[in-house]
């Protein structure tokens, strides 16, 4: 779908309601984590993206049955016995690294071909081979082929990561829930997705303690069962469309969220001056004057402001009334929304880890291309603020982490549409 682009027409109101989908980086290590039950699972609440398809074809290519039904995935995965994730299916999705865990804890052997850097910069998973290494398993780099196979696990391991790597803590995670022996965790993510990957295996019978604080404790069982489960609300794509209203001096009730995974992002809102009403499961978001700049945004890991949300922040406040400075900790090169807003006018200068926002008063339809998920997310949102069309290509980016992007923002009054 490389060729398919969305036509927005700038300057409605977003007004309305949205329904929050499931978190797609929750659903994703659920899903891996479904391997190790060898038994039934339904997960539900999937949201309906082209990166669960992938981790539904992944789980398939490995002897799992895998049915879908609305938003309900079930994978039967009592006949699991494959051990390679093939080169295709890896570059599809970077973050089938999380498979790495879940496979060598179900069959003792896994290999896979190093998963693509990405867009936001070579993306290593030193960490997570450095901790596997640590549980016991042989692992061998060969031209790009990761050849892992499962040794004697030590009685008890105590990993201390150098960096809280969501994905390194949930690999060790999904390799130390089946087995024997405990395993520690220091400086482990706190991620709301960690808490819910932890939710699900805890609810399959193991035995984890410690999720969403930096000190994670497994006890590997002798067997897991399936069980119902359902994931998180996603509060990415939550912050996006407050983002949506925000530029347009909108309003937005968001439905079926969790305000308490949301706190850093909701501050940064409240300090661009729109009204931020958490409650329930519910956010109901207000901004009928222009923002104002925010100081500082600062990217940092869980609970602190998500680096994913700092492009879509980033284009609401090339809109905005004064200098705002963006800085991104996480990822090396995550501000490629800029080149791309400064096309509709804005007026940014974005220098190693630091972007520089200089607010204008009106940003215009241009023709802009999305070079990863949450850059494209931030040039839909920059183009419902902006003045005429816009044309977004290579959304295909958009809908790894957005289910129909243009019909969600359409029902609460966006001119969009995918052609
Ligand atoms: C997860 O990626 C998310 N993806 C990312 O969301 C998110 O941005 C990121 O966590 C941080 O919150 C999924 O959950 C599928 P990390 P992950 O390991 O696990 C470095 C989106 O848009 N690092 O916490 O890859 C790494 O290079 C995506 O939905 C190492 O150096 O993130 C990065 O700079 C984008 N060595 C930083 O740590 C390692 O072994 C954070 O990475 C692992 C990571």
């Amino acid at each position: 779908m490389e060729s398919s682009r969305l036509l927005i027409e700038g300057g409605r109101r977003i007004e309305g309601e949205i329904q929050i989908h499931g978190a797609k980086n929750s659903v994703l290590p659920i899903l891996a984590a479904t391997l190790l039950c060898g038994d039934i699972s339904s997960i539900h609440n999937c949201p309906g993206l082209s990166d669960a398809f992938a981790a539904m074809r992944i789980l398939r290519s490995l002897g799992c049955e895998v049915s879908h039904e609305g938003s309900t995935v079930t994978v039967n995965s009592a006949n699991a016995e494959g051990d390679i994730v093939s080169d295709g299916l890896m570059h599809e999705m970077r973050s089938s690294i999380v498979f790495l865990g879940a496979i060598l804890g179900r069959v003792g052997r896994c290999r896979l071909s190093f998963p693509g850097g990405c867009e936001l910069g070579p993306r290593p998973i030193d960490l997570h081979l450095e901790a596997l290494r640590r549980l016991g398993v042989k692992i061998t780099e060969d031209h790009g082929i990761l050849d892992c196979t499962a040794g004697v696990r030590p009685t008890s391991a105590d990993i201390t990561l150098s960096l809280p790597s969501v994905g390194a803590t949930e690999n060790i995670m999904l390799y130390s829930a089946l087995g024997s022996g405990e395993t520690v965790i220091r400086n482990a993510a706190r991620e709301p997705e960690i808490s819910d990957l932890a939710g699900y295996l805890i609810k399959c019978g193991a035995e984890i303690s410690g999720q969403g604080t930096s000190t994670l404790v497994i006890n590997g069982v002798e067997s897991l069962h399936g069980c119902e489960y359902s994931v998180m609300p996603d509060r990415i794509e939550a912050a996006t469309y407050m983002g949506a209203a925000a530029i347009t001096n909108g309003e937005l009730m968001l439905k079926g969220v969790n305000p308490a995974d949301m706190y850093s992002c909701m501050s940064v809102f409240s300090e661009m001056g729109c009204g931020v009403y958490p409650y329930d499961d519910k956010i109901f978001i207000s901004a009928r004057k222009p923002v104002s700049a925010v100081r500082t945004v600062r990217t940092m890991p869980y609970p602190g402001f998500p680096t994913d949300c700092q492009p879509i922040v980033m284009a609401v406040l090339a809109k905005s009334s004064g200098t705002s400075v963006i800085v991104e900790n996480i990822f090396e090169n995550r501000f490629m929304a800029a080149p791309e807003l400064r096309r509709m006018g804005a007026n940014i200068k974005a220098e190693g880890k630091v972007a520089v926002v200089e607010g204008v008063k009106k940003l215009y339809g241009a023709p802009v291309r999305a070079y990863d998920l949450r850059a494209g997310a931030a040039l839909v949102v920059a183009a419902l603020g902006a003045e005429g069309q816009t044309q977004v290509s290579n959304i295909h980016y958009i809908d790894r982490g957005y289910e129909s992007i243009e019909t969600t923002l359409s029902s609460v009054g966006a001119n969009i549409k995918r052609v």
